[in-house]
Order: C-alpha cells, then structure tokens, then sequence
C-alpha cells in the first residue's frame, strides 16, 4: 500500500527531495505549493521504499497498512489531490511527466567567494533556524542566533498546541542546527532592549531579523478591553509556558467560552479548552494550564466564522483532528445552507464541507463540545455592572457577491464570560527599521530589507515578519531559502558592509 502524508505536515518538502520516483507534490517549483494546505503522495506512484520516512521532521508520512483509524482519512486526502477537478485543474495541473521517475534533487550550490562571513539572526523561531541551516550549508559562513527568551524555536515551543506533540518534535530539528559547530546561540538576548541592532549590525556582515509577529490583531469592539475578554495570542502563551503570559488570569467559571475567528489557531484554543484535562497530563501543557483546566467549568466551546462553512479559514488536517479522533464536535445544518448555493470546485473546499455536513448528521453526544458556527460576525461585547463580559453580540451575516460580508439585520447574544480573539497575529516596528504598517511587516525585495525602495545595506528579513502571520512552519523553509539566496549574491558581489570590531562593552553583553 502506498505511503500517505497525515495531519502533521507542515509543508517543509523535505520529503520531495528524498523520493526517489517524484511522487510527492506540490514541489516548491510547483504552482499552489504556496498555498497547499499539506504535501500529498501520489498513489499510482509511490513504490513504498520508505525513503520519505526518514526525511520527515514531524513523523506525518505513514505506510498505508499501518495508518491509524485516525489518520484513514488521509489516504483518499492525498489520492484526491491527483484527481484534481475545476479550478484545481488549473492550480494543480496533472503534468503527465511527473508521474516519470523524475526526483528532483535539491543541490547546495557553491559560493564564487570564500572570505569568512559572519551572519547575525535576530530570533531563533523556525525562519531563523530555516535560514542558519541553510547558510551553514557553506563552510565560509559561521551564525550567531540572538533569542530574547530563555528557551528558543518561537512559536514551534510557544505557540503549537501541546498535544500536537509530532509537530513539536520539529524541534529536535532545530536543535541538530542549533548544535552546528559554526553555529553560535545566545538565549536570554533581547536586541532593541539587551543590545541595539547597530550593536549587532557592527558585530557581523549581515542581520537576518525573523523576529516574528509576536502581537494579535486588535478587534474594534465595544468593550473590547473589558475584563473576560483575552486574545488567543494571550491564552496559547498562557498554555505553552510563555514567560509572558505565565501570570494570565484566566477565567474558566463560566459554562461557555466563544472564540472569535475560526483559523486553525481557533481550532487549537478550542480543543484545549474541552479536552479531558487528564489527556493534556502527559503533554507540553503547562503545569498551570493543567491545574486551571481540572477545575473548569467549561461545557462548550462556540468557534464563530463570521463568513460562511466554504470561507473558513481553518486546514482540512485540523479539521480532520477534530472530526476522527472522538471530539465532540457540534455543526448546525442550518449554518451549512450558504454552501449549497455555491459552485465549489477546489477538493480542498470540497472536503472541507464533506466533513462538516459528515458532522452535522451525527446524533448529539454528551460532554464538552466544540460547536462551528458560521455566519457570525461580532457586534459588541455585552458587560455587568462592574464591567465584566457577559456576552458577545453577534449579526447574523451572508457573503455579498463581491465577498464583503453583509449584515442580514438579524442579531443574537451568546452568553459567555470568556471570549478569546483569534483574529490574526500581528508583527510590531522595529526601532532603526523601515515598517509597513497597514500589513505589519517589514519592506522588503526578495527578503532585502528596503527604505523606499532603497536596500538597507546588509539587513535582511524572514519568517512572519517579512510576508504576514500565515502559513505552516515548514512554509518559512523556502521563505528563508530566499532571503538566504540574496543575503548569499550580495556577498558574492562584494555588496555586504565590513563587520566593524565590537567594543568591549557591546562584546561583554553579547557573550
Ligand atoms: C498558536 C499557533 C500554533 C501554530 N501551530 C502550528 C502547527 O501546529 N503546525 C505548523 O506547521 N505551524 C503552526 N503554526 C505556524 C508556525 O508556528 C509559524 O509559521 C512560525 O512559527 C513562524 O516562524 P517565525 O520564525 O517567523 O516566528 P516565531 O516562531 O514567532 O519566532 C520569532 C522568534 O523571535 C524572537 N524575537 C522576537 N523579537 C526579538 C528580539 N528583539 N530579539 C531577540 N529575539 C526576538 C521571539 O522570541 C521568537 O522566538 C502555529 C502558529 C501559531 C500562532
Ligand atoms: N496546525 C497547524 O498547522 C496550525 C495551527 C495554528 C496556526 N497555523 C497557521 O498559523 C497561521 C495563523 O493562524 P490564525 O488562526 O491566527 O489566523 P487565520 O488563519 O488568518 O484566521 C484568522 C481568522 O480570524 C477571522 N477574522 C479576522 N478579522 C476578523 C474580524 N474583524 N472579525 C471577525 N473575524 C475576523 C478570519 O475571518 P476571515 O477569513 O473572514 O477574514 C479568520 O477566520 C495560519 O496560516 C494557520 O494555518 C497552523
Ligand atoms: S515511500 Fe518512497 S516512493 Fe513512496 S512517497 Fe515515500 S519516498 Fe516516494
Ligand atoms: S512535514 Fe515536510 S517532510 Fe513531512 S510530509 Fe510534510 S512536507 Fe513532507
């Protein structure tokens, strides 16, 4: 049986350049590898000799006899992708060729220079680590990570759900490359605060800045602020150990939690938030997560879209955690009819929806549940007297022809004292820095950082902080393959400013 990728991928295509017969796609070189939700087998191809197996930094390839009732799914997932229909004919076109053993082979090039060059990376989450690796690939190049916390990888730590342990365990990636021996980590480095970014620009040839986007977007509500009221960012600090949020007041005494946004971030929140706390015991979950948790009141959990079930912005994979692994999901008939209307010719849409009407017919269980709801946007937040939360408004909506989400003039109040934001990340400026901010992040050509078009000699960006809060952490590999690319060309031309010696008082503080 053929080998099928599970919910874990996170779209690093590690395993495209181990296969030997080019059955896994999209490739990079692909179109709709930007945009695919996870890498898929192709099983007309696959010959089974295991050899992505081993390239997986996550564990989600399996043989096909020994998927879990779980992950079973996943087999017609992946064949479903090679069988594209409608518009996923032309994003995914069939190319009959790469049905031919034809591997593409991923060949570190070698560099036209080979003075010594040293490169400083502001952040140790997965762009960072993405793009040490790929200059320590040449043996001129040494690294210096600067990390503000005392335990590095970004959100690979702080942010994937406790119980997504096989993502997690990306890590132990991360950690091979932060062993490299030109490979230098310093934890506990704050630039802007410990060190100013001159200090470190004076230090190397080049700054990478893959600082994140460590904020969420703000909702422009009435009562916005009011106490019950938390951002997702907040609470999935709170449950992973941030030692920001570590003293978060979280108040689970009420018998409902709503969360606003219905992105895979929601979807995480909500799971934790209803699971058997006695599941989460053997996880990452902070100890005071866990203890919170025993104690909470929480029956059920409302997920709000304020778009419709064919508009929601969470991934088929999480979808399909939630639907095959005995969550108790709640999905309303009624909020599915907007679908019908629809002309849905994408195979992810299509499953997406197949799922939730496979949800919809099941007969109510008992225990906390975790209820999609579509067609909800918020209104306000409704408070007490002292003004706590006690409910969110919400109006009912329908998608206008031009996508615009509009009112149908019919409104609701969910009854709630705790509702969570999960509405986007966020990125902030970075003092000496050029910064857009409608989008949150900083200009750049190619990964070069530019002030009105003119390049910041020597400075380059990745990660979140250069393309916006989306996309998988496998997806910042070939972000920060790019910005390496022009870090590496500019060097090759002589373009990179000489480091200067640091003084002794910059030196001290670095380590
Ligand atoms: C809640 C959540 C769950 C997710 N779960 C998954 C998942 O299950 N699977 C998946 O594939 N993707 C997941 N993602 C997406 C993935 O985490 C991101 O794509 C990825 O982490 C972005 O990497 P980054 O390096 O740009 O930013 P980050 O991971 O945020 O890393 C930025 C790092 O820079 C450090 N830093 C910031 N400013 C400074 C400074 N001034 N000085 C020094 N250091 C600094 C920060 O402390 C942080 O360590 C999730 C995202 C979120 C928000
Ligand atoms: N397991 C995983 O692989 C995993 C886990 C977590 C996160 N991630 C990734 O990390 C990225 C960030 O995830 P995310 O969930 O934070 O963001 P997201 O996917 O961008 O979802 C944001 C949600 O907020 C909604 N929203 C935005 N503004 C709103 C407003 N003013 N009022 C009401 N709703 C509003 C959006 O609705 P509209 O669509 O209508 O704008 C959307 O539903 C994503 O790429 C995600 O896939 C991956
Ligand atoms: S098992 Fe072998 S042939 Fe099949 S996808 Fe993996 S590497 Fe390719
Ligand atoms: S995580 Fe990477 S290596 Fe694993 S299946 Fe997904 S794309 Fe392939």
């Amino acid at each position: 049986m053929p080998h099928v990728v599970t919910q874990a991928c996170c779209g690093d295509a590690s395993c495209v350049y181990a296969c030997p017969v080019n059955c896994i796609h999209p490739t990079p070189e692909e179109p709709g590898f930007g945009t695919s939700e996870m890498l898929y087998i192709d099983p007309a191809t696959c010959v089974d000799c295991g050899a992505c197996v081993s390239a997986c930094p996550v564990g989600a390839i399996v043989p096909g006899h020994r998927l879990p009732d779980e992950q079973a799914r996943f087999a017609d997932i992946n064949a479903a992708h090679f069988e594209p229909a409608g518009a996923d004919a032309a994003r995914f076109p069939v190319d009959p060729s790469r049905r031919l053993p034809l591997a593409p082979i991923d060949h570190p090039r070698r560099l036209a220079a080979d003075s010594p060059l040293s490169v400083g990376i502001v952040g140790s989450g997965p762009s960072a680590m993405y793009a040490a690796d790929e200059l320590l690939r040449h043996p001129q190049v040494s690294v210096t990570v600067y990390e503000r916390l005392d335990r590095p990888f970004g959100l690979a730590r702080f942010g994937v759900a406790p119980d997504h342990l096989a993502t997690r365990s990306v890590m132990r990636l991360f950690d091979d490359i932060a062993g490299h021996p030109r490979c230098d980590i310093r934890l506990g480095v704050a630039v802007g605060t410990d060190v100013t970014l001159d200090e470190v620009r004076n230090r190397h040839q080049a700054v990478i800045w893959a600082g994140g986007a460590p904020t969420d977007r703000r909702l422009d509500l009435e009562n916005a602020t009011a106490p019950g009221v938390l951002s997702a960012t907040a609470l999935v600090g709170w449950y992973n150990g941030h030692p920001d949020h570590t003293d978060l007041d979280v108040d689970l005494s009420s018998s409902r939690a709503v969360v606003i946004g219905n992105g895979n971030v929601a979807l995480d929140v909500a799971r934790i938030l209803t699971a058997d706390p006695e599941s989460l015991a053997d996880t990452t979950l902070a100890p005071r997560a866990l203890t919170a948790l025993r104690s909470s009141a929480i029956e059920e959990v409302v997920v709000l879209g304020r778009r419709g079930p064919a508009h929601a912005a969470f991934t088929v994979p999480e979808l399909v955690g939630l639907v095959d692994t005995g969550v108790n999901l709640v999905v309303d008939t009624a909020d599915l009819a907007s679908a019908a209307e629809l002309v849905i010719d994408d195979v992810t849409t299509r499953t997406k929806l197949d799922l939730l009407a496979e949800v919809a017919g099941r007969p109510p269980a008992d225990g906390p549940r975790i209820r999609l709801a579509f067609h909800r946007a918020p209104a306000a937040i409704r408070v007490d007297n002292d003004g706590r939360a006690t409910g969110l408004a919400v109006d009912h909506t329908r998608v206008g022809a031009s996508g615009t989400v509009e009112s149908t003039g019919i409104s609701e109040t969910i009854e709630t004292s705790l509702v969570l934001t999960s509405i986007g990340y966020r990125g902030v400026a970075v003092p000496g820095l050029p910064f857009d901010d409608t989008r949150g992040v900083i200009p750049h050509d190619a990964g070069r950082v530019v002030d009105h078009d003119t390049p910041v000699p020597g400075v380059y960006v990745t990660g979140w902080i250069k393309r916006g809060p989306s996309g998988f952490i496998g997806t910042n590999k070939t972000d920060s393959a790019e910005t390496v690319g022009s870090l590496l060309a500019d060097y090759e031309a002589g373009r990179l400013p000489a480091a200067r010696p640091a003084r002794r008082r910059v030196l001290s503080r670095l380590g």
